[in-house]
């Protein structure tokens, strides 16, 4: 066997021939890039957004995967079409009240935004984004070499009259992001008043709203979320994955748009991967159908329980920490915002403290998109992959850590 051997020259060379799209990318700087952190062994980590693995239904899911293994011919292991799996498609169709024709099945979030942004933002292109935002969608508009126009958002989601006030003075956009539902950090949701104003701004200035909805479904307040105002307008794409009810590792979720653009992104993903894992999508689909009440069981049990996390983690550090930060309890979603209410304490001290003393969570100064906004002063902490005894205990510690930092 030959082997070929790496010398220094061949991988200059190879750098070399890298393409300007790569050579364009931003180096990391922590968010989503866990090889940067050195935790404790011990540590509580209050980091990513991603469910109780013990909350998902793993039987359940081993459980279809066999039945759909054993099916005649084995269609999952074979291709598949480039819109979706037909029960899977049909499943959604018929929970989200809109026809198959308007969906693109996705291999996850993440997915379905590089598709809406492939179809809607032409390169170079200005687009208005969340400020704080969820940061690996400005890493995924790199891909589009996309210009980022900032718009604050607060407890009622983005700020809409500022984004009036911008295309009123002439800025133009192609598309706006936002997270309308429980938002990725800052936790708030987008008022129906805002979502009817939104769709009204895009309708008039010719852009398009790309709603990110993976929070939709974990909803604490006994009431579904009001889509309405989204769903009768063509000018919002949705994305939706099932990675925080089911699972990331299954990079499965989907995309709803308007029937032409739905045509255009099944053009654009006939030319790059062809479908989703049709196994994937098989599987996940007879878990939906098998039992039509079990995802709607499943959620009820993960909501209650990341709920009462979510309220736990308010009264410890309440009580921990009495008047330290000024915090909502969440409504939804995986994430407390906040805010340090004492100017003398460092935010980047308090991280660097927080995680000698055991407890790991993102700095609020990751999130910006933009500068106004008072992210630098907040901390994102993630409630959903930890137990309320742990939670305590990170409050405990990150009580411990203020000390420190208190008595230098
Ligand atoms: C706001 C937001 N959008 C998109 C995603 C990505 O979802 P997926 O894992 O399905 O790609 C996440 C996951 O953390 C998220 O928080």
């Amino acid at each position: 066997m030959t082997q070929t051997l790496k010398t220094p020259e061949t991988s200059q060379a190879n750098r070399n021939r890298r393409t300007a799209l790569v050579r364009a990318f931003t180096e990391p700087k922590g968010f989503g890039d866990a090889t940067l952190r050195n935790p404790r062994p011990d540590a509580i980590e209050l980091l990513g957004g991603i469910p109780d693995p013990g909350l998902l239904p793993t039987a359940e899911l081993s459980e279809a995967a066999v039945r759909v293994l054993a099916r005649p011919g084995a269609p999952a292991l074979q291709y598949g079409r480039t819109r979706g799996w037909p029960e899977l498609l049909s499943w959604i169709s018929e929970r989200e009240d809109v026809p198959v024709e308007q969906l693109l099945i996705t291999n996850g979030g993440f997915h379905g935004l590089n598709l809406a942004v492939s179809l809607v933002v032409e390169r170079g292109d200005p687009v208005a984004v969340d400020n704080p935002v969820f940061p690996l969608f400005l890493r995924g508009l790199e891909i589009s070499d996309a210009r980022v126009v900032p718009i604050g958002v607060d407890s009622k989601g983005l700020d809409v009259d500022h984004l009036e006030e911008i295309l009123r003075a002439g800025q133009r956009i192609s598309a706006v992001y936002t997270v309308p539902d429980f938002h990725n950090p800052s936790q708030g949701s987008l008022s129906q008043q805002r979502r009817r104003k939104l769709v009204e701004l895009a309708e008039e200035h010719d852009f398009h709203v790309i709603a990110d909805n993976p929070y939709r479904e974990i909803n604490f307040t006994g009431a579904p979320v009001d889509v309405s105002a989204f769903n009768g307008s063509d000018r919002v794409i949705h994305v939706n994955t099932f990675t925080k009810t089911l699972g990331p590792g299954l990079r499965l979720g989907w995309i709803r748009l308007p029937e032409e653009l739905a045509a255009d992104a099944i053009a654009l993903r006939s030319r790059q991967d062809s479908h989703t894992s049709l196994l994937v999508q098989a599987i996940v689909a007879e878990y939906l159908t098998s039992d039509p009440g079990a995802f709607d069981r499943q959620l009820a049990r993960a909501n209650q329980v990341y709920a009462g996390r979510a309220r736990t983690l308010v009264d410890a550090l309440d009580r921990e920490l009495p008047g330290f930060f000024d915090l909502q309890v969440p409504e939804g979603g995986f994430f407390l915002w906040p805010r340090l209410q004492d100017d003398s304490i460092d935010a980047d001290a308090l991280a660097a403290s927080a995680s000698r003393h055991g407890v790991e969570y993102q700095r609020g100064s990751f999130f910006p998109s933009g500068p106004g906004t008072d992210s630098d002063r907040r901390l994102r902490l993630s409630y959903s992959n930890v137990g309320e005894d742990r939670l305590d205990l990170a409050a405990r510690q990150l009580a411990g850590a203020v000390a420190a930092l208190r008595a230098q």
